[in-house]
């Protein structure tokens, strides 16, 4: 019976592929999640396989309220208690999507109803987490060691994420979820609590670390466009991808890069996920008069022919921005996971998408 149903799944997925029609023709990038997105693949696998290669869309606008009835074995979202997890979800990872949820839009909203300095720090941190990784770690990625007791938190690049580390595993501690699945949890959160921001399909039962993540494998703010087009390329990322992550710097501000301009945003509305990052960046001058502090990565990028044409199309286009951010962090979020059929979404635990 189950064997049967096994084998029908390519065949639901292919109605479905034809169904959804291509949002998105471009070439995929390289990477190696679509080396384990071979052979026969569950309804997950496909989907994430899909999003990868712009079949599906990489937001996913459906909400659902906590059941009266929370039970992980009716809705893989709902909490559960040690031993009657999964055990797909690995010892320690024990879902509760609709409590974290709950207790991040506490954190993560500011008095004015826009993502706050925790929530653009929570965006950071998943970054980071995810982003120690390329093709050829072996171990690394979106596993949870920048929140666990490895002493990533002390690496320079990692600087200013501290005290949303401290916050996060307050968090942890209190709903029992994994450090690898928080991570990127609180980044897709961040970025919904922030008007305007994309519901960026998240998906929950990674493993978590049982070591720190490779040295040197994220960007530095001084490096050339070609290199930081590289290091993307090796973690799978086309260099239109890299022009819709550094979006993100949407919603953030600077503190170390330049210490004597402490606290000055990236662009004109740090606290809503919008387009004005890449005009804000093209027109800065870089004069004492300006209000917007640009990094040196983003100006050389913003320029760079691989990266121009889609950043200056990022201009005034807000959906394509979205569409193409959140396709390129679903893709992020995955770094060096590699249980990806015991992968479950909750995308429907994250709050409703906010405009202005
Ligand atoms: C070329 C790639 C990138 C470089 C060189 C870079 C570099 C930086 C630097 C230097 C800062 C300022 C840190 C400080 O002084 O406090 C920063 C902040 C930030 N970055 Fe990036 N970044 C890159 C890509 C990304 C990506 C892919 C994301 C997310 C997906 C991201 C999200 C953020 C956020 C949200 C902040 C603000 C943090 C805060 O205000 O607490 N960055 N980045
Ligand atoms: C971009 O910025 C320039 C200069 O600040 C402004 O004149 C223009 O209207 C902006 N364009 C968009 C689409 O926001």
């Amino acid at each position: 019976m189950l064997h049967k149903f096994i084998a029908a799944l390519p065949l639901l997925s292919l109605a479905f592929l034809v169904a959804a029609g291509p949002l998105d023709l471009r070439e995929a990038a390289p990477g190696i999640i679509e080396d384990l997105l071979t052979g026969i693949l569950n309804i997950v696998q496909q989907l994430i396989k899909d999003v990868l290669s712009g079949v599906k869309s990489g937001i996913n606008d459906e909400i659902s309220a906590k059941p009266l009835v929370c039970l992980t074995t009716l809705d893989p979202c709902c909490p559960c208690e040690l031993p009657a997890c999964p055990s797909i979800h690995g010892a320690n990872i024990i879902s509760s999507g609709y409590d974290v949820s709950a207790e991040l839009t506490k954190q993560f909203t500011g008095p004015d109803g826009q993502c706050n300095d925790n929530a653009r720090a929570a965006i950071r941190f998943g970054f980071h987490d995810a982003g120690a990784w390329d093709k050829d770690s072996t171990f690394g990625g979106a596993d949870g060691s920048l929140m666990m007791d490895y002493g990533e938190e002390n690496r320079a690049e990692n600087n200013g994420l501290q005290g949303v580390r401290t916050l996060l595993r307050t968090v942890q501690s209190t709903y029992k979820v994994g450090y690898a699945d928080l991570a990127q949890y609180a980044h897709n959160h961040a970025t919904i609590t922030c008007p305007k921001g994309p519901r960026v399909r998240t998906f929950i039962g990674r493993k978590d670390a049982t070591q720190a993540n490779p040295t040197d494998k994220l960007p530095d703010v001084h490096d050339s466009a070609d290199n930081l087009i590289a290091l993307f390329q090796r973690k799978g990322f086309s260099a239109h991808d890299l022009a819709a992550l550094v979006g993100a710097h949407a919603a953030a501000k600077q503190r170390f890069v330049d210490p004597s301009a402490a606290g000055m945003p990236l662009d004109t509305t740090p606290g809503v996920w919008d387009v004005e990052f890449y005009n804000d960046t093209l027109n800065n001058q870089g004069g004492k008069n300006e209000k917007v502090f640009v990094l040196p990565s983003d100006k050389v990028l913003s320029t760079h022919p691989k990266v121009s044409d889609e950043w200056n199309a990022f201009v005034g286009d807000q959906p394509h921005w979205n569409e193409d951010y959140a396709k390129a962090y679903v893709r992020m979020s995955l770094l060096g996971v590699q249980n990806l059929k015991d992968l479950r979404e909750c995308t429907k635990t994250l709050p409703k998408k906010k405009s202005l």
